[in-house]
């Protein structure tokens, strides 16, 4: 059992390196172009062993079985797959390629990315025995020194987000594999650290999800803030055009999830529907369990809203009779 494992992990490594090498020739210039165009450097390229799947049908599996591999074993672990037995194709073809770790930083799976506009824009090794998708966290295992020295952790989506920002000095940053925050990746982050700040996209999935990881990440313990990226951009976009200084900003400016899903409310339905802006935060305030925690959201709830903080609390009374 124990030495299957090893061997499945042996085997991911020998595709990330092969991947790799690619970057350095010939085939793999355009990737290279491609990776320069998004000013993505030769050192975050190798901090985060970004490497190149090239055209063709079967060059990782040409390699592979060369070293003995079977094709069975490949198509198992995703690297390939099965047109009719004993014969297959590479998954991952003219792509960039994110390797993707476990926490303790072992290859289990990898991430495609087109240089063009073909979907899917990313293509992820298909779930499995090693590669769970909403079990892993991308760059946990380069971020756990971070996040230790600067005492939380930045949750954003994307594997680009993740190594642009690393490039700017953001050397605490993780990412979901998209939007979909699980509770299994809540408990993992919050192995290291109950202080997170999310930086999802600021699209309208994007600000969706970043209120469903908050919800999940304080139901498991954490103090969560929300970032919101301006002008409509991802962290990668932002961070490219205004650097550390202006991601230091972002980073102070989070909010609570309360005065998030408050400032959504009002952009959403204008300050005048008061009862409707209220009406998406009295579940969260009556979920607040510090009473120095509750104050602080009713005087928040109360200056947006632009009422008395009394009557915050009347409703988050009356919120509470009736829905016990
Ligand atoms: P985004 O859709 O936000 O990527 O996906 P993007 O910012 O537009 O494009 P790049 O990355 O800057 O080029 C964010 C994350 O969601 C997952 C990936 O983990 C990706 O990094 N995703 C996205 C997928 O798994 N599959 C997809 O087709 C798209
Ligand atoms: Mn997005
Ligand atoms: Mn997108
Ligand atoms: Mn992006
Ligand atoms: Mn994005």
């Amino acid at each position: 059992r124990r030495s299957k494992q090893q061997r499945a992990l042996q085997i991911y490594a020998l595709a990330r390196d092969f991947y790799r090498a690619l970057l350095s020739r010939d085939v793999g210039a355009k990737a290279v172009e491609y990776l320069a165009g998004r000013n993505l450097s030769e050192t975050v390229r190798e901090t985060f062993q970004l490497g190149y799947a090239p055209e063709g049908w079967d060059n990782l599996t040409k390699f592979l079985t060369a070293k003995g591999i079977s094709v069975d074993e490949l198509v198992k672990l995703g690297l390939a797959q099965s047109k009719a037995p004993g014969r297959c194709y590479d998954r991952f073809r003219n792509r960039i390629i994110f390797p993707i770790w476990d926490p303790q930083g072992r290859v289990v799976g990898f991430g495609g990315r087109t240089m063009g506009d073909d979907l899917p824009k990313y293509l992820n090794s298909p779930e499995g025995e090693y590669f769970n998708k909403g079990q892993l966290l991308y760059g946990l295992h380069l971020a756990r020194r971070g996040i230790r020295e600067q005492g939380y952790a930045v949750l954003m989506e994307g594997y680009v987000d993740v190594v642009s920002t690393y490039q700017h000095g953001v050397t605490n940053a993780v990412a979901s594999l998209g939007t979909a925050f699980t509770r299994e990746q809540g408990k993992l982050l919050m192995n290291y650290t109950h202080q997170v700040v999310i930086a999802y996209d600021s699209d309208s999935a994007g600000v969706k999800a970043a209120v469903r990881a908050a919800e999940i990440l304080q139901e498991l313990g954490g103090q969560v803030r929300i970032a919101t990226i301006p002008e409509g951009k991802d962290p990668d976009e932002f961070i490219q055009k205004y650097g550390q200084p202006g991601w230091a900003d972002v980073i102070k400016n989070a909010v609570s999830l309360i005065q998030f899903k408050l400032l959504q409310a009002v952009k959403q339905y204008g300050l005048r529907e008061k009862k409707k802006i209220l009406l998406e935060v009295l579940p969260n305030l009556a979920a607040v369990a510090s009473p120095l925690e509750l104050e602080e959201a009713i005087q928040q709830t109360a200056t947006v809203l632009q009422v008395n903080w009394e009557t915050v609390l009347a409703e988050v009374k009356k919120f509470k009779r009736n829905s016990r």
